[in-house]
């Protein structure tokens, strides 16, 4: 029998339509996946030149639980390089994937029933992990209106004695909305009034951000804050790296050496291999950065102009990340071809999966009736794949 915390909880809807969906093109389905969540690039040369080369000098045993030094070197460069932030090694950890560290992170900080705040759309895994720690995620409500940020008053009603911990994520996942460096001091002017709560800043998509919109983090906005703040980042959508599993976090010493207990039982270093290519990664030429941003920015345009023109659907402009959130509200209530009525985003997405195309429905976010399209895919593929959203959402009645 499984345990009373796991048997509460879902598995992540992601993954499930990400399987459902290999399984149908395994089957000689033509389908255009809007679901992914990772770069569709090559991780750069360079980088996997690192690993062979780490392989071929027998970079290939046991490492320290949270990383090499060389590793927490090339973390500490970018941290400081980037985004002004100084940390020690004993202040650094990495792991396999920035979502292992994010769930040690918990587990070293909650205790059973207290309470967590996350704001919806919400990725399903920040969500998920909470509930396995036996904490008590707090979801607070944002909408399209208001960019999908939590505002300062919605921060404010959500905090409770209980509550232990704040997430937030910026670009971010599933909304691509992007928190200023403005906003995020008025966030942390309600976290100063309230000394219990820590603070996880997810950027793993800090790379991916367009038009005017800079990158801000939390714990350099706030410095006197940055006790109770985890700053955590990943190779994985930066460099195209989903695969090689490294995450990483520079953070308080004290959560540090919690969490480095945690792993030491649990975890275990992450692969020797990635942790060698992750510092070519991050002490590497960045150029190529750039152009990748473009071409995101480029399909979000295109994906942006193809869905303006479905009627039913209403569509706001991602700030960063690779995701559209459209509301899909206009068209609950019509009917099929086949009769079935359109009730919520979950029966959208497998009316438009029999047509060819994979969207993740909101409640794998905790938001309906929204749906998320990742645009991490070619140009030829958004297009074809809005021209049978078109021809489908056109076809209901
Ligand atoms: C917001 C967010 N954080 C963390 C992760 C996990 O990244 P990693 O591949 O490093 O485990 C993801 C992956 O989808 C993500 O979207």
């Amino acid at each position: 029998m499984l345990a009373t915390a796991i048997s509460k909880i879902q598995g992540s809807p992601i993954s499930a339509i990400f399987d459902h969906a290999t399984q149908l093109r395994a089957e000689g389905r033509d389908l255009i996946d809007f679901s992914v969540g990772e770069p569709d690039f090559d991780t750069p040369e360079h980088i996997c030149d690192a690993g062979i080369k780490a392989i071929r000098d027998g970079i290939t045993r046991y490492t320290p639980v949270d990383g090499t030094a060389a590793l927490k070197d090339a973390i500490a460069r970018k941290f400081s390089a980037e985004n002004a932030l100084e940390f020690s090694h004993s202040e650094i950890a990495a792991s396999a994937g920035a979502k292992p560290l994010l769930a040690t992170a918990l587990q070293t900080v909650i205790n059973p029933g207290e309470e967590v705040i996350i704001s919806t759309p919400a990725w399903s895994s920040h969500v998920g992990m909470v509930e396995v720690c036996n904490g008590k995620p707090v979801l607070v409500p944002t909408t399209q209106d208001d960019g999908f940020k939590l505002g300062v008053a919605a921060l404010e009603a959500a905090i409770t004695p209980k509550t232990r911990m704040l997430f937030l994520c910026s670009p971010s996942n599933p909304t691509g909305a992007v928190y200023s460096a403005q906003e995020l001091a008025k966030l942390a002017d309600v976290l100063r009034r309230h000394p219990n709560v820590l603070i996880i800043s997810d950027d793993l998509y800090e790379h991916i951000i367009f038009d005017d919109n800079r990158f801000a983090t939390l714990a350099a906005v706030a410095p006197d804050l940055r006790d109770r703040i985890l700053t955590v980042n990943g190779v994985s959508k930066a460099y195209a790296m989903t695969g090689w599993r490294i995450g990483y976090a520079g953070g308080p010493a004290w959560w540090m050496d919690g969490m480095r207990k945690v792993s030491s039982q649990t975890n275990g270093g992450p692969c020797s291999i990635s942790q060698a290519a992750s510092i070519v990664a991050l002490d590497g030429p960045q150029g190529f950065l750039a152009t990748w941003r473009e071409t995101y920015r480029k399909r979000r345009d295109i994906a942006l102009d193809g869905l303006a023109n479905i009627e039913g659907l209403k569509v706001n402009k991602p700030e960063g990340a690779f995701y559209l959130m459209p509301h899909c509200g206009g068209l609950l209530g019509r009917k099929q071809p086949d009769g079935k009525i359109i009730e919520t985003s979950s029966d959208l997405a497998s009316y438009l999966l029999d047509q060819g195309v994979v969207i993740v429905p909101g409640a794998g976010f905790f938001c309906d009736p929204y749906f998320r399209m990742s645009i991490a895919t070619s140009d030829t593929n958004i297009i074809e794949g809005i021209r049978r959203m078109t021809a489908a959402c056109n076809a209901l009645v």
